[in-house]
């Protein structure tokens, strides 16, 4: 209907002349669709995944990802997915302006890190769900996330301090995290310490993601048996986990 009138509103008015007939019809046009385009950004759900392995898409984190966002767009097939890759290094350590800038009470250079934190920021801040796939190195994340989270947590952005300690400053959404590890390092078999999962929970606590849901794939040195089992296991996890929310 609205496209109609857009098209219709030039051969109404007929009698003006062809320049301004043109622009009258661009502005109603652009008053027509404005709105509508508006609404179907609103309710596009954005999905911003963060990839942490070296080994990129071969990788088992990848791959258990890659079913999570699988359910994710059974059940929102419009969703746009954003991929960012920091497995291979592709960001760099925080330079020195910016580690000043995290202890003074201004920030003391709007170059260089603080320009790489404001992209990742923003890509945070637009997602409405943040899938995160990473391998357990030495007990905790690998590198390549904590060079991710050192751009994302940044005070007076994403975090404030005060005399009640840290507050959030980024508003919740629901967090996957997809995880591979060569050992195991839940349940009563793990022989191992883990300090991959309750770091995550403190530091996206910290910016104020609350909703965390963790999946893993462990055992992926223990063989073909154990990575087939471990898959099957958390193949049967999600879909319960889906399963679940999509009936409430
Ligand atoms: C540098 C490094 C450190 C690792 N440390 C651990 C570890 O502490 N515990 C563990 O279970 N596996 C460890 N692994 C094995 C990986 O977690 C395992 O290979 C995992 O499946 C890799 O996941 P990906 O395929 O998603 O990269 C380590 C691997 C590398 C490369």
């Amino acid at each position: 209907m609205i496209r109609l009138l857009s098209w219709a509103i030039p051969l109404i008015h007929g009698p003006v002349t062809k320049a301004f007939h043109g622009s009258f019809a661009w502005v109603m046009g652009f008053v027509a669709w404005e709105p509508l385009s508006i609404i179907r950004k609103v309710n596009t759900m954005n999905i911003l995944h963060v990839s942490c392995s070296p080994r990129g898409q071969s990788s088992e984190s990848y791959r258990l990802s890659q079913k999570v966002i699988g359910h994710l767009l059974q059940r929102d097939p419009n969703a746009e997915l954003i991929n960012r890759v920091v497995g291979a290094g592709g960001i760099a350590h925080v330079d020195e302006n910016y580690a000043i800038s995290q202890q003074s009470l201004e920030d003391v250079s709007q170059e260089g890190s603080f320009i790489q934190s404001e992209t990742l920021i923003n890509e945070l801040e637009s997602a409405d769900v943040l899938v995160i796939s990473t391998p357990m190195h030495n007990f905790t994340v690998p590198s390549a996330l904590k060079v991710w989270i050192d751009h994302v947590a940044r005070v007076r952005r994403t975090f404030n301090v005060g005399a009640q300690g840290k507050t959030p400053m980024l508003r919740d959404r629901p967090v996957f995290v997809a995880i591979a590890s060569g050992g195991r390092f839940s349940g009563e078999r793990a022989r191992q310490p883990d300090f991959l999962t309750p770091y995550l929970k403190a530091v996206l606590n910290m910016i104020g993601l609350h909703d965390l849901n963790f999946f893993t794939v462990e055992g992926t040195a223990l063989g073909p048996d154990a990575i087939a089992q471990a898959r099957t296991a958390t193949d049967q996890a999600l879909h319960t986990y889906f399963h679940h929310h999509e009936a409430q």
